[in-house]
């Protein structure tokens, strides 16, 4: 197993560095980069350039004073100085080849697992109990769902978890309605018997609004509810419920593990950070509210913003949960890096969150948190994505209709295959193109639904990906050939191989991309690509035709070029097909 080139050559080119200048140098950023053309080889290490100032030397010397410590003869032919002081590293086709053949003998593509494994959370999906699960939802769950499995493949220890919104003063109204309405439901503590509940918060909000003195019992009942009344409870169970089953219905048609730990769960550590903000001398009051000052945040009168930690009537907000379920994070389930996934909008609360923790010193140096922002989704006429009538969009039906669309494509395609065949490629391709557009989008802009692109079979869609794959699961089947039995004997003579075998070797790097950066349209872009080289190695190198070392050669590279596809896009929470 190894880890990527280019994280093997950072460390390299840092050791050389400070080798050759001194202990001083120990830490020096060697400026390692991937080359932006072949003609410069396929590393580069750039440091010369900003080390000659600091050493008062030529960067031509610099350069040469690091290769003469940089050892790497076992991957790069030996390195060549070009410009001003730009070290240039090419690949060993030894190298290439052995590699390749330790990929194609791995179940994971010889990627090795981290050295030292974390324990990550990643807060994603998170809807709101009795509302709808809305197109932001269905983003942070996709999203969320590929950054956890990318960091479990990594080897890390994955907490997913998702905190839905299932405490707040909504639920006086909600209780306060079902007794009216479905008084069955509580004393048979059915939960089925509430019915649609996005119907259910519509009529509870219209009763609420219009009828003073419901509105007085909805807030006795949110007393009762967080003093721990029975009925109460059991009405707020039952809503739950309900919802959860909603969920889960989504979580099941879209493949994703999730664990429910909702804002509830923190209640009974709300009143200690209260405590302890306190004691830190950061609490203050402001017209009988608690809060805490932010710096960099400011009202329109240029005054410091306030973060409210208790309200006046003494209820708490949802930055008081997020400063409970931080704490909770680090000091029980002893997470390190912690990422949240949504939308833009709750940048400002994060940062507010962050804040707020880093200067009351609940969060160690060794402890990273991540917010993972996402934009919106747009309608094709690049209005916020709405039904005809305005409505907000039903997942459920958003996702049978992407099933129904790919079922029709393939009913023209292959009429005679079987129902069943048709209906597993059409839920593939369906919900794979829905992940897809999703994601290979940079997540932070806003981005524009389209059945019609995000099903394309051409450009860089999850209908093109599966297509390369069921592609060279073609050329097996054509020639007959158990790729498992292959002798992984690479031999990497013309240029379309030796691209593709490069561009395979940086798997790696891409995974490791996007492991840091949290951006997943980064493994979309490098799998895209890995198509397209596939493609063109293709058209020009004749495989099944091929002379028998020749085929043997280039047929393990079709099937690395499967093996990594497959694995790209399941990591991506795609999954491929044989045949479509
Ligand atoms: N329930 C929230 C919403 O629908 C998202 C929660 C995100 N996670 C968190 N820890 N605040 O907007």
């Amino acid at each position: 197993m190894t880890t990527s080139v280019l994280s093997d050559l950072k460390i390299r080119c840092s050791k050389a560095i400070a080798a050759a200048f001194g202990e001083a140098y120990d830490n020096y950023d060697p400026a390692v980069a991937p080359s932006k053309d072949a003609k410069f080889g396929d590393y580069q290490c750039n440091a010369a350039l900003g080390l000659t100032k600091k050493l008062k030397q030529k960067p031509q010397d610099v350069a040469a004073q690091i290769i003469a410590n940089l050892q790497v003869d076992d991957i790069f032919e030996p390195p060549t100085i070009a410009g001003a002081g730009f070290i240039n590293l090419k690949l060993k086709l030894s190298y290439l080849e052995t590699q390749l053949a330790k990929m194609q003998k791995s179940d994971r593509l010889a990627i090795a697992k981290v050295d030292k494994p974390e324990r990550v959370i990643v807060d994603f999906s998170s809807p709101n109990i009795a509302k709808e699960m809305h197109v932001g939802h269905l983003r942070s769950t996709i999203i969320g769902d590929s950054i956890a499995r990318i960091l479990e493949f990594q080897g890390h220890e994955v907490l997913r978890l998702n905190h839905v919104g299932d405490w707040g003063t909504q639920f006086g109204m909600l209780i306060t309605y079902l007794r009216e309405v479905y008084p069955d439901a509580l004393t048979k503590a059915d939960a089925i018997a509430i019915g649609d509940l996005v119907e259910l918060y519509r009529a509870a909000k219209k009763r609420f609004d219009e009828d003073a003195e419901f509105k007085e019992i909805s807030r006795a009942a949110v007393v009762e509810l967080q003093a721990g009344g029975a009925e109460a409870k059991l009405a707020w169970q039952l809503l739950c419920e309900q919802s959860r089953r909603e969920f889960q219905k989504i979580y099941d048609t879209l493949n994703i593990q999730l664990e429910e730990r909702g804002e509830s769960f923190y209640n009974a550590f709300l009143a200690d950070v209260v405590t302890d903000l306190r004691e830190t001398g950061l609490l203050q009051e402001d017209q009988g509210a608690l809060c805490v000052f932010l710096e960099g945040f400011s009202n329109k009168d240029g005054q410091p913003l306030p973060l409210i930690i208790q309200k006046t009537d003494g209820g708490y907000n949802y930055a008081t949960t997020d400063l409970a379920a931080l704490r909770y994070r680090i000091n029980e389930d002893k997470a390190t890096r912690i990422i949240y996934v949504t939308d833009i909008g709750q940048a400002g609360h994060f940062a507010q969150v962050f804040q707020v923790a880093k200067r009351a010193n609940w969060i160690p140096e060794t402890v990273q948190t991540t917010h993972v922002p996402f934009g919106l989704v747009m309608g094709e006429d690049g209005k916020k994505f709405k039904t005809r009538s305005g409505d907000t969009i039903a997942l459920k039906s958003l996702l049978e209709e992407a099933v129904v669309r790919a079922r029709t494509d393939i009913e023209i395609r292959n009429p005679d295959a079987s129902d069943e065949f048709k209906q597993d490629v059409a839920e593939a391709v369906g919900l794979g193109a829905v992940k897809y557009a999703d994601l290979s989008q940079n997540r932070t802009s806003n981005y524009i639904f389209s059945f019609d692109k995000m099903l394309a079979l051409q450009g860089n869609t999850a209908p093109y990906m599966l297509y390369a794959y069921v592609r060279v699961q073609g050329i097996g089947r054509k020639g007959e050939i158990d790729f498992t039995s292959l002798d992984a004997a690479i031999h990497l003579t013309q240029d379309p191989e030796i691209v593709l075998a490069k561009h395979l070797l940086q798997f790696a790097e891409a995974i490791d991309a996007v492991a840091e950066e949290l951006f997943p349209n980064r493994l979309c872009q490098y799998l895209f690509e890995l198509s397209q080289k596939f493609n063109q190695f293709f058209e020009q190198c004749p495989v099944l035709q091929a002379e028998e070392s020749e085929r043997i050669s280039r047929l393990s590279l079709c099937d690395i070029t499967a093996k990594t596809l497959k694995l790209g896009l399941n990591l991506l929470g795609i999954r491929v097909l044989e045949r479509m």
